[in-house]
C-alpha cells in the first residue's frame, strides 16, 4: 500500500463515558510521524514491564517469510484443548491493571482463551495453532465473507454486530477473518516481497503472530466499498459506527492511531478483535486504546 501520510481529520465520539478518537486520512496508512507515533505528543501512557511472560517467540530473523519455511513445521500438531481453558503461564497483568477488577477469568496465553494476547512479543503457542470451533458467521445479506470463518462465540457476536450496524445505517462487510498459519505466511511474504520486511512488519503480522490466526479477529469494510483497508476507511459509516459501538458486541478496535509504539502496528480502524462484551466494554469505558495498556504489559513495537 502507498505510504504517504495523508490529510487527517480527528473526530471524537463519546462512548460509555470515554472519548474515542477516530482518525481519518485521505491517503493511505500512516507511517510514523510526529503525530501518530507513540513517542509523539499523543503518545499513550507508559506501560509497565511485563511480568511472568513465557511466550517469547523466535527471533525476528528466524520468522517465516514464505511457505517453504520450516519454522511452523517443527511445532507439534495442535491438540484440541479445552475451549476457554483456565489461566496458565504467560503474560501476567500488572497488579494495578484494571483487568483485576474483572478477576482474571481467562488465560492471556492459551490460544484457546478469548482473552489471549497476541503481539510481536507474544506469538501463538504453537505457532501453527488452529482454533477448534471455527464456523461461518450468519451475516446479514451483503455481509459478504463466503469463506470467512470465526470461532463460534466470535461469529455469533459478529452476526449481531453486523445486524445492528446495518439497522443503524452503517452496513459493514466482512473482508477477512480467520487466517491459518499458512495463509499468513503467504500474506506476510507477499508484502515483504513487495516492499521489504521492515515495511511489511508495520501492517502485516508474521505467521504465528497474527490475531487472525486465533479466529477471534476480523477486518470489516463499509458496504459502500469505500477505502477498504486504507486509513481513510476511518471516516466511513461502518468504521465510525464500529469505533463507537463494537465493544457492545464484545469487540475492540485493536490497532488505534498513535499506539503503534505499543501494539506494533499502524492504525487499522478495520481490524476488530473479539474479547467478549465484559472485557471489551471495560477497556473502552476506562479509556484505554490498546489491549496492552489495559493489561499493563510491556509494549510490543517490534519483534524480539
Ligand atoms: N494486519 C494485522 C496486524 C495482521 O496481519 O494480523
Ligand atoms: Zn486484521
Amino acid at each position: 500500500m502507498p505510504s504517504l501520510p495523508g490529510r487527517r481529520t480527528v473526530a471524537k465520539y463519546l462512548v460509555g463515558g470515554a472519548a474515542v478518537a477516530i482518525f481519518a486520512a485521505c491517503t493511505a496508512p500512516a507511517k510514523p510521524t510526529p503525530s501518530n507515533t507513540a513517542g509523539s505528543g499523543s503518545s499513550p501512557r507508559p506501560v509497565a514491564g511485563v511480568q511472568g511472560t513465557t511466550a517469547a517467540g523466535p527471533a525476528a530473523d528466524s520468522a517465516p517469510l514464505d511457505a517453504t519455511s520450516d519454522v511452523g513445521a517443527a511445532v507439534a500438531p495442535v491438540s484440541p484443548a479445552e475451549p476457554w481453558a483456565p489461566p496458565g503461564p504467560g503474560p501476567v497483568p500488572s497488579p494495578g491493571s484494571p483487568v483485576h477488577a474483572l478477576k482474571t477469568k481467562y488465560s492471556l496465553s492459551d490460544p484457546n482463551s478469548p482473552w489471549v494476547l497476541v503481539n510481536k512479543h507474544l506469538p501463538l503457542h504453537p505457532l501453527s495453532y488452529e482454533p477448534p470451533d471455527l464456523v461461518r458467521p450468519a451475516l446479514p445479506p451483503g455481509g459478504g465473507g463466503e469463506s470467512a470463518l470465526l470461532r463460534t462465540e466470535a461469529a455469533a457476536a459478529a452476526a449481531r454486530m453486523f445486524e445492528a450496524a446495518g439497522a443503524a445505517g452503517a452496513a459493514m462487510t466482512l473482508l477477512s477473518s480467520y487466517r491459518s498459519y499458512d495463509t499468513q505466511v503467504g500474506l506476510y511474504g507477499g508484502y515483504a516481497a513487495q516492499t521489504g520486511r521492515a515495511d511489511a512488519d508495520t501492517k502485516s503480522a508474521r505467521a504465528g503472530y497474527s490475531e487472525h490466526q486465533t479466529g477471534l479477529a476480523l477486518d470489516i469494510g463499509d458496504a459502500s466499498g469505500f477505502c477498504s483497508l486504507n486509513s481513510c476507511f476511518a471516516a466511513t459509516p461502518a468504521a465510525v459506527w464500529a469505533a463507537a459501538n463494537c465493544h457492545l458486541f464484545g469487540f475492540i478496535v485493536r490497532y488505534q492511531l498513535g499506539h503503534d509504539g505499543v501494539t506494533g502496528f499502524y492504525a487499522e480502524p478495520w481490524h476488530l478483535r473479539y474479547l467478549g462484551v465484559e472485557l471489551a466494554t471495560a477497556i473502552v469505558a476506562q479509556g484505554f486504546s490498546s489491549y496492552e495498556e489495559f493489561l499493563g504489559v510491556e509494549a510490543a513495537a517490534d519483534y524480539l
